[in-house]
């Protein structure tokens, strides 16, 4: 077991990922991988798109000022993750999809583990899983473990 990848959000399921991840880190010394992702609204993209290309500079600090690049989600899971005794930890916040970022990070690093929660900060308590677990079940093409 040399790598995690766990998707962060924020929520009480994906605190839970992050702990059984640790706890699996810390047995195997596999290095642990957190991502978030966050999807521009759509009215933003467009004037992202629309952007002069003649001002690489200008929308480069467009794009920062629009995503933050370091969620308050993903420095509460790294600090979660450390105190449970974590030695190797990456955050990664990415724009996208999800479930599909979760999986393009396990892809490109060769993660051994995906780690998610069964649900997370959406408010549907009759569906059993969120759409980002389910889509994340879907698509990895390595073992995913759904705490829940
Ligand atoms: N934006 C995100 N970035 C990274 N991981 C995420 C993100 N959203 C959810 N996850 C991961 O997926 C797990 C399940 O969350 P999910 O979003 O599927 O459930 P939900 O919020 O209850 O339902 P839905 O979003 O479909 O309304 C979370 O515990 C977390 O591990
Ligand atoms: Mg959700």
């Amino acid at each position: 077991m040399k790598r995690i990848v766990v998707g962060v959000d924020g929520s009480e399921p994906a605190d839970r990922a992050v702990d059984a991840a640790a706890a699996i880190s810390v047995a195997t010394g596999a290095e642990l991988i957190l991502v978030t992702a966050s999807v521009l609204p759509i009215v933003v993209k467009d004037e992202l798109e629309s952007y002069p290309q003649a001002e690489p500079q200008a929308r480069q600090d467009l794009e920062r000022l629009l995503v933050d690049p370091r969620p308050a989600c993903l420095y509460r899971a790294r600090g979660r993750a450390a105190g449970k005794g974590v030695k190797s930890i990456e955050a990664l916040a990415v724009i996208g999809d999800p479930a599909e970022e979760i999986v393009g990070a396990a892809d490109r690093r060769h993660a051994d583990l995906v780690v998610v929660g069964r649900r997370g900060r959406g408010s549907l308590e009759s569906i059993v899983f969120g759409s980002v677990s389910l889509k994340t079940m879907q698509l990895a093409k390595c073992p995913v473990i759904v705490v829940p």
